[in-house]
């Protein structure tokens, strides 16, 4: 009895599972986001008066002022920038580098993404949960993924300019950026975890936190 009763949670386990894996399904064709509402349990309130323009947005287009200290620049559609977004689990960023610049490495909680090259040649990397590095310098045409969660990185490999377009399975897949998690954290993650964490010392740590600081 309670094995079959096990096997049948293990069943249903299977079908429920995959439901989990991204944003949740609509229960209707549209809820363009009402921004000034409070985002309910999951996402944004739907507006009540809704017209062309909710589902059209002229914000993914460069160029992008890059010129800051990773050289990247990022222009996000998702559900805060593009409300039309709301319950669809999607959105997209524009994602520019000056030569040399990098998107340090960062996970997104919510989502898997797939990117594709616009400009140039990116170095594109992620890291498996064991600390493999899966890594290849892409140019323009070609694409890539990320497995939700994992942590990845993007660096302009050439010698000009790089350009991507990315896609993410959540109107809102957030971002966990280390460098700024680790040493730009309000209030500041102590020097006590840090030091021992990074079995280095306070100038170290202290030199590190200056650069991130907010
Ligand atoms: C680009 O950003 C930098 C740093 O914020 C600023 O000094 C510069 O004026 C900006 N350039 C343009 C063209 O807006
Ligand atoms: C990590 O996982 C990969 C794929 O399963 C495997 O090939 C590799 O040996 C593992 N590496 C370590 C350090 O355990």
């Amino acid at each position: 009895m309670a094995s079959l009763f096990t096997s049948i949670l293990l069943t249903l386990c299977l079908f429920i599972i995959p439901t989990l894996s991204s944003d949740p399904d609509p229960l209707q064709d549209y809820c363009v986001g009402d921004l000034r509402a409070s985002p309910s349990i999951n996402g944004f309130p739907c507006k009540s008066l809704v017209s062309a323009s909710d589902f059209f947005f002229s914000g993914l287009g460069g160029p992008l002022n890059t010129s800051n200290p990773n050289g990247v620049a990022i222009s996000p559609a998702n559900v805060l920038t593009f409300p039309g977004l709301n319950t669809l689990g999607l959105s997209m960023n524009n994602v520019e580098f000056a030569p040399g610049g990098v998107n340090p490495p960062h996970s997104h909680p919510r989502a898997s993404e797939a990117g594709v090259v616009i400009e140039g040649s990116v170095f594109v990397g992620f890291l498996t949960t064991n600390n493999t590095l899966f890594s290849k310098v892409i140019n323009a045409g070609e694409m890539f993924v990320v497995p939700r969660g994992l942590v990845h990185f993007q660096w302009n490999a050439g010698e000009g300019k790089a350009r991507l377009i990315t896609a993410f399975n959540s109107q809102l897949p957030g971002a966990v950026v280390l460098p700024s998690t680790l040493f730009g954290s309000v209030p500041e993650i102590p020097n006590a975890v840090l030091t021992k964490t990074f079995r280095t010392d306070d100038a170290t740590v202290n030199n590190l936190k200056s650069k991130f600081a907010v």
